[in-house]
């Protein structure tokens, strides 16, 4: 494009350089070098001055020739860059539509909350509505007012946890929510009480916390015959079938008289056995009236059980700490 060897290398020089330039901005600096203020094609210019009117001409066209074309590759390779940093980002955060899902994981009730829940149910179908109460306690709803004075020796049975510098309790059954609702309600009152409850005590059959559900039905005239009868339909309709049920003397200071209920178990491959699985009784004057209901006229019963005995029993679980322990393996077998 031009005769002149020093305006010749330099456009080469240009070119080359423009050519390797990386990104936009290597670009830039190129172009102020080469056409700015004080850009090597500019200074050329300034040689002008110094010239023949005729060279002046000619050589100002040539160096305008340079000027024109080297910004016309400056222009092509932008236009390529941006092109290619297009290219790079496009790539980079492409999303694969045909890779599989990942799929959503559902999640499912915890067992002991499905058994809770059974439970209710079916007590919900036999009248029984659902009461909650406080899991801190004092001494007076947890044991005073069930017949358990202090010093009582029934207290050794339930290893209690203290707080509060021993002025309050971790209600060791739910059986203060019984006492709460006779407060609160006039007979007829037919209530069950879920909840967690604590105790001192840790093996493959016993945690520290677990859930309850007791139950309790004051009206007139209520007594041992209707216990048996409502127990052994929870039991059947518990289990779907017919429930072989014993009910075994047994004591409990808010019961008069109490009982300890056995069911036939026959686990798969094993000799069929008794098998303990809840408290119960004919509530105890002195606890109608603590909560000042008339023993003369009112009478009921009330029971207690354990949610995870029952859940390990329907379910097949033999470690009642698999419970606790939020192993999604053990979990995902209840969706
Ligand atoms: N409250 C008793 C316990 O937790 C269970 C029970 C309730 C027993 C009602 C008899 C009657 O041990």
């Amino acid at each position: 494009m031009s005769t002149d060897p020093n305006l010749d290398e330099l456009t080469r020089r240009a070119e080359a350089e423009i050519e390797a330039a990386a990104d936009a901005r290597a670009l830039e600096q190129l172009r102020v070098e080469l056409l700015g203020k004080k850009g090597r094609v500019t200074e050329l210019l300034k040689q002008l001055g110094g010239m023949a009117p005729e060279q002046r001409k000619a050589f100002g066209e040539r160096v305008n020739r340079v000027k024109e074309s080297l910004a016309g590759a400056l222009e092509r390779k932008a236009a390529a860059v941006a092109a290619a940093e297009l290219a790079h980002k496009l790539a980079a955060e492409a999303i694969d539509v045909s890779l599989p899902g990942r799929g959503e994981a559902v999640g499912a009730l915890h067992p002991v909350t499905r058994t809770i829940r059974r439970v209710e149910r079916i007590f919900a179908s036999m009248g029984f509505e659902t009461v909650e109460g406080p899991e801190i306690e004092d001494d007076w709803h947890n044991f005073q007012a069930l017949n358990i004075p202090e010093s009582h020796p029934a207290r050794a049975m339930q290893d209690t946890f203290y707080v509060f510098n021993g002025a309050r309790l971790l209600r060791t059954h739910t059986s203060p929510v019984q006492v709460r609702t006779m407060q609160a309600r006039k007979p007829p009152i037919r209530i069950v009480c879920p909840g967690r409850v604590y105790r001192v005590d840790f093996d493959r059959t016993h945690s520290p916390m677990f859930h309850q559900v007791e139950g309790l039905y004051i009206a007139e005239d209520v007594g041992l015959a209707d216990l048996k009868h409502d127990l052994q339909q929870f039991l059947s309709l518990f289990f779907e079938r017919e429930v072989e049920a014993l009910f075994r003397p047994s004591y409990f200071p808010f019961v008069e008289p109490g009982a300890d209920v056995h069911m036939r178990w026959h686990a798969p491959g094993q000799e069929p056995r008794w098998l303990e699985l809840l408290g119960c009784g004919v509530v105890h004057p002195n606890v109608l009236q603590a909560v000042g209901i008339d023993p003369e006229r009112y009478s009921g019963y009330a029971f207690g059980m354990g949610v995870e005995r029952l859940a390990m029993l329907r379910y097949g679980v033999d470690d009642l700490r698999l419970f606790f322990e939020n192993d999604l393996r053990f979990l995902e077998q209840f969706k």
